[in-house]
């Protein structure tokens, strides 16, 4: 069965089949769940009820011929059902309703309308003190969770390490920056060429790819954080994998730097985030640093404001992350 919108006849058969829909149930909307890139995510509602259904495919549904691992979705499903039987934890994510293996589709609850939190680099939207509490006290509990399973998600840890520590540092990826923002190819080429900083991200890269202690969400910024009526919530967990806490709090640091947030709100997050748990300071600076480099000079682009003179500066600042811990 392929996930798609419009709903068609087979599509139908399926749900009434497969029990995510009763026998006499009405569909009264079938449609596009929100913004995403990578997976087929559609909004079910009836009656009585509204479910999300989400499908991968064995590539990136916006960029049919880039290949993506087709197991990401019970990732994602492992993960939900980890945070579901927790009892903080559980308040941020959907219940999951049914896993179905053949199809690669997952079904599970509709955590409402409500738009995800890239807007904060443009300061179209605003994180709230509370929503900024709530993200690092998301992260510590989750590191604490003991879980000895987890898939390693090896396929997608692969993917992601392509994008965060390789190819933003090569120095000809045929990826020209000047059509992001004209000088941005120029500003890149400094760290393209830096032996010491690609060298250091190397070693990080390993140390990514390795088995960490603790369960991360794995893509832990503003596209995988949506506000509803009831709060901000954690979605899109399908690069979750057992790694250093350092890489969530790390990634998060990065996309508030980049947002420009109140560097008093960052120390803030750390501060509190380090008072209930040992990090390693110099880990979380150099996952800091890779993230914002990658994300200004690699190929997964943001919505950010920054003119050429700030990206510059904060590359220059992120390389030292990585280089003077
Ligand atoms: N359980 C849910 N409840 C409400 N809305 C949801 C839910 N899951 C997804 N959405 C909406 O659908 C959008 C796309 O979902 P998601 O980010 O999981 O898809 P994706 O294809 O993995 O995206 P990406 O390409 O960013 O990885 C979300 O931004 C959100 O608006
Ligand atoms: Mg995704």
């Amino acid at each position: 069965m392929i996930l798609q919108i419009p709903l068609n006849p087979l599509q139908e058969k399926y749900l009434r089949k497969s029990g995510l829909l009763f026998p006499d149930e009405q569909i009264l909307e079938y449609s596009k769940a929100g913004e995403g890139n990578m997976n087929v995510v559609v909004r079910l509602k009836t009656e009585t009820r509204s479910l999300i259904l989400k499908q991968s495919r064995p590539f990136v549904v916006k960029y049919p011929t880039i290949p993506a691992p087709l197991g990401r979705i019970f990732i994602e499903d492992d993960y939900y059902r980890i945070i579901n039987s927790h009892e903080f934890l559980s308040g941020f994510s959907p219940k999951i309703i049914l896993r179905d293996s053949k199809n690669h589709l997952v079904a599970m609850d509709d955590l409402g309308i409500g738009a995800d939190f890239m807007g904060i680099y443009s300061k179209k939207i605003n994180l709230s003190e509370d929503e900024i509490a709530t993200l690092p006290e998301y992260l510590l509990s989750l590191h604490k969770l003991e879980i000895r399973n987890f898939s390693d998600n090896m396929d997608m840890k692969k993917l992601n390490h392509e994008h965060i520590f390789f190819y933003p540092f090569m120095e000809f990826n045929g990826f020209d920056l000047d059509s992001i923002q004209p000088g941005l190819q120029a500003m890149s080429m400094k760290f393209k060429t830096d032996l010491k900083l690609k060298n250091a991200v190397k070693t990080l890269g390993k140390r990514y790819l390795e088995k960490g202690k603790h369960l991360l969400h794995g893509d832990f910024y503003p596209g995988s954080w949506i506000r509803v009526d009831s709060g901000l919530k954690v979605i899109d967990p399908e690069f979750a994998f057992m790694g250093d806490a350092e890489f969530d709090l790390g990634v998060l640091i990065a996309h508030l730097k980049m947002a420009k947030a109140n560097p008093e709100t960052i120390q803030n997050i750390v501060s509190h985030y380090t008072s209930k748990s040992l990090i390693d300071e110099k880990l979380l600076h150099q996952y800091t640093g890779t993230e914002i480099l990658r994300r200004l000079i690699g190929l997964a682009q943001l919505p950010l404001a920054l003119t050429l003179e700030e990206k510059s500066a904060l590359a220059d600042e992120a390389a030292t992350l990585i280089l003077k811990p």
